[in-house]
């Protein structure tokens, strides 16, 4: 499958990274999708550049395994990572994918903006708020991006939005605008592509 022109440029797989070492050079600015197992992360990759497969997705929380790379164009990455917290594999391959995650996510001198997707129907969870914290504590500009959000009703959707806003605010890192996605429906696509197009 080739790459595709959709917002910044043709979309391609570059490579899966499964220590610091194994990373691209820091040669141009990259953008991540960061959240629990399961809650949609390599789907909205997939979304966002309109190619099903490029991300593989699948109901088993710990389908990503490896911090994945995307070329957008030549000008920047697009990251998606493995999931943090519960994950189906055994607890020492976790264990060594949640060091490595931390360890990117505070260590990767280009990474703009870390998007942190969050189940609409779950909120915020303690597992969430650690990650927050480790993005304040290194500088790393992070925003909330709601998925699923055709699995539930407006009602639902205010409550969870009222109660993420309510958590954001504690966080210095955080970008407050949260971004309402469903990868199925289309609701946000646009939205959020426009919104990684002006970040430099
Ligand atoms: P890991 O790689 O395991 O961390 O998971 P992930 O965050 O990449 O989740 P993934 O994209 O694999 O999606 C998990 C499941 O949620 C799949 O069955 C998807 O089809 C489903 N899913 C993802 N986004 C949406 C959405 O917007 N709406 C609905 N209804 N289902 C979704
Ligand atoms: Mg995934």
């Amino acid at each position: 499958e080739t790459g595709r022109k959709l917002f910044l440029g043709p979309v391609d797989f570059l490579k899966g990274v499964v220590a610091m070492s194994g990373l691209p050079p820091a040669d141009r600015l990259e953008v991540c999708f960061a959240g629990r197992s399961n809650v949609g992360k390599s789907s909205l990759i997939n979304a966002l550049t309109g190619r099903k497969g490029l991300a593989r997705a699948s109901n088993t929380p710990g389908r990503t395994q490896e911090i994945n790379y995307f070329t957008v164009g030549d000008e920047r990455y697009i990251v998606d990572l493995p999931g943090y917290g519960y994950a189906n594999a055994p607890v020492a391959v976790v264990e060594k994918w949640q060091n490595l995650l931390k360890q990117y996510l505070s260590g990767r001198q280009t990474l703009r903006r870390v998007f942190v997707l969050i189940d609409a129907r779950h909120g915020a969870k303690k597992v969430d708020e650690e990650i927050m914290t480790l993005l304040d504590r290194s500088a790393v500009t992070f925003q909330v991006v709601m998925t699923k959000v055709d699995k539930i009703g407006q009602k639902q959707l205010n409550e969870s939005l009222e109660a993420t806003r309510e958590a954001l605010s504690r966080h210095p890192a955080a970008f407050p605008e949260i971004v309402l996605t469903s990868s199925d429906k289309g609701d946000g696509i646009a939205t959020l592509r426009a919104i990684i197009s002006t970040i430099d």
